[in-house]
């Protein structure tokens, strides 16, 4: 029996990744979802997995020491998984500071109870020793890496230098930096992983697919930054799942592990290939401002993660898992119309 304590489980990957575990474990598992449902949080995205006896839904902050660990009191906790983050670059350059607090000292928090609830004393050298078989992952961007030219034959490995961009960024690179000390200065048994750009269901509107996607069911244009050159690399979010889970279950403690699914596309290519489905005319979308500081490309190379750990994408066409999404957000105008005005009105403050 496996103990999960997956934090941000109510947004867009964690609750991919929440269905994914338990669909893939039967019986032998038990998951705490810790969440604080903030605007990205939605409980009605894993109504079904709450109500499931093997998951006990927690409603509260990364960050609250006191209801941390007490949540490691109560659990025997085997696996974390930090998901739970500010996630939107466009939020970040508009409020950086709730991005220092969740995304840096939220995961502070979560190391230092984890490390408590697993440390077993010292040994003979005075090393610290912790609980067999424990792990915490740190689920994380390619975005700490900063960004490359178009032409730029390199891809990011694991050995890339950390060159952020975007106050989202910094604070992402920052967390990975507390893991990495974390584990060397006191031994915490933790991995990260940095993951290209996620499409899927669930995924919330104020992100670039499921906005073009909800604008054209809206009756309203596609609205595409700067001259929409930007090269992102996208993956499917259930491919994301079973890397995280093989990194989480097989993965090398202390060791980084980069995921992508060679999916680099330029926005423009991306956003035609929306209008196409829906039988639109190709240029049917209004150019906005650009992002401050946008970064131009990434592109991720997992040669370390299919070598070593023998993962491979299952959603290699990417046009066939975009006609996907478009249908999951057209089925599903319930699950996005209660948050599509306000983000509307946001980016119309900002003339995106
Ligand atoms: P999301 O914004 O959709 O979801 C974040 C979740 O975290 C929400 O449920 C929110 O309520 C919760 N949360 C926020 N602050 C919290 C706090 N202080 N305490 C507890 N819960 C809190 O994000 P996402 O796109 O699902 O991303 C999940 C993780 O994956 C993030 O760490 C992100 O940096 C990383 N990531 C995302 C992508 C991507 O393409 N979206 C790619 C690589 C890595
Ligand atoms: P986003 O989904 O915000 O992810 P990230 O910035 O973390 O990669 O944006 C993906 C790309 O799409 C990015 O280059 C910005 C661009 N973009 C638009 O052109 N129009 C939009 O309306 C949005 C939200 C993003």
């Amino acid at each position: 029996m496996k103990r999960y304590l997956v934090t941000g489980a109510a947004g867009f990957i964690g609750a991919n990744f929440l269905k994914y575990l338990l669909k893939k474990y039967e019986e032998d598992i038990y998951v705490v979802v810790l969440d604080k449902l903030t605007y990205a949080g939605n409980l009605g995205t894993i109504k079904d997995e709450i109500a499931d006896s093997r998951v006990r839904f927690v409603k509260g902050d990364i960050r609250n020491a006191e209801l941390v660990a007490n949540i490691f009191a109560e659990t025997d906790i085997d696996y974390v998984v930090n998901f739970a983050a500010e996630s939107h670059v466009d939020r970040s350059i508009a409020n950086p500071q709730l991005f220092l607090e969740t995304n840096i000292l939220g995961t502070q928090n979560m190391l230092d109870c984890a490390r408590k609830a697993w440390y077993r004393g010292k040994d003979s050298e005075g090393k610290p020793l912790y609980a067999e078989g424990k792990k915490f992952l740190q689920v994380s961007t390619d975005e700490v890496y900063g960004d490359l030219a178009l032409d730029d034959p390199a891809r990011f490995t694991e050995e890339t230098p950390y060159r952020p961009s975007s106050p989202y960024s910094s604070t992402k690179a920052s967390s990975d930096l507390l893991v990495r000390a974390w584990h060397r200065t006191f031994g915490v048994r933790a991995t990260i992983s940095n993951c290209s750009n996620n499409y899927g269901p669930y995924q919330h509107v104020e992100k670039f697919i499921p906005r073009q996607v909800t604008n054209i069911l809206c009756g309203m244009r596609p609205r595409l930054y700067g001259d929409g050159l930007n090269v992102r690399d996208w993956i499917h979010t259930e491919d994301h799942s079973a890397a995280v889970w093989e990194i989480l279950t097989r993965g090398r403690i202390g060791e980084t592990y980069l995921v992508g699914a060679d999916g680099e596309r330029s926005n423009i290519e991306v956003l035609r290939a929306i209008l196409r489905a829906f039988g639109l005319p190709e240029d049917d979308f209004d150019w906005v401002r650009d992002r401050p500081g946008h970064d131009r490309r990434y592109a991720i190379d997992p040669t370390k993660l299919r070598r070593e750990l023998g993962w491979e994408p299952r959603h290699t066409d990417f046009i066939e898992g975009l006609d996907q999404t478009i249908a999951w957000y057209r089925d599903n105008e319930d699950w996005w119309r209660p948050a599509k005005e306000a983000t509307e009105a946001r980016y119309a403050a900002q003339g995106q």
